[in-house]
């Protein structure tokens, strides 16, 4: 092969600028495309009974500890009215609390508050409260949470 004469030293040239746009180009188009086409696993998630509902008085919270590896705090904001978030603070991971006099979640680390709906209302915590699905079956409480990977 002979690359010595400037003809084909430039096409040479402008084949290997091609090939190099053209190739990451269709490696990326080629990763969209297998990401369209190849559905992702959905998370597991599985439903756990966790209290009996007249255990539970209206205002007042429950710590659910390894729910399936989830720590669990429910709390019951009125009659049918239960909730249930992830015990871990957004901040720094510090186990937050219901303060029943406050009406809101306390994370004591940081002074961090979480509203009774998980939104951040003072303190550093950058995101709500990671909440779980509840599910109310006559007087018991049940929460759908993520399964811990093995
Ligand atoms: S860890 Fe909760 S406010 Fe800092």
């Amino acid at each position: 092969m002979e690359l010595r004469t400037p003809t084909r030293r430039r096409d040479f040239l402008a084949n290997l600028a091609v090939a190099l746009t053209v190739i990451p180009g269709v490696a990326i188009a080629a990763r969209y495309v297998l990401a369209y086409l190849v559905p992702r696993r959905a998370a597991a998630v599985r439903e756990v009974m966790l209290a009996r509902l007249d255990a539970l008085p209206v205002g007042t919270s429950r710590e659910f500890r390894g729910v399936l590896g989830n720590d669990v705090l429910v709390v019951r904001l009125g009659d049918g009215d239960v909730r249930a978030f992830s015990v871990v603070c957004t901040h720094l991971g510090c186990r937050v609390v219901w303060d029943q006099q406050e009406g809101n979640f306390l994370c004591p680390c940081h002074m961090g508050r979480f509203d009774p709906t998980g939104k951040v209302i003072a303190g550093p915590p950058p995101a709500p409260l990671p909440s779980f699905s509840v599910r109310l079956d006559r007087d018991a409480v049940y929460v759908t949470v993520p399964v811990e990977e093995v």
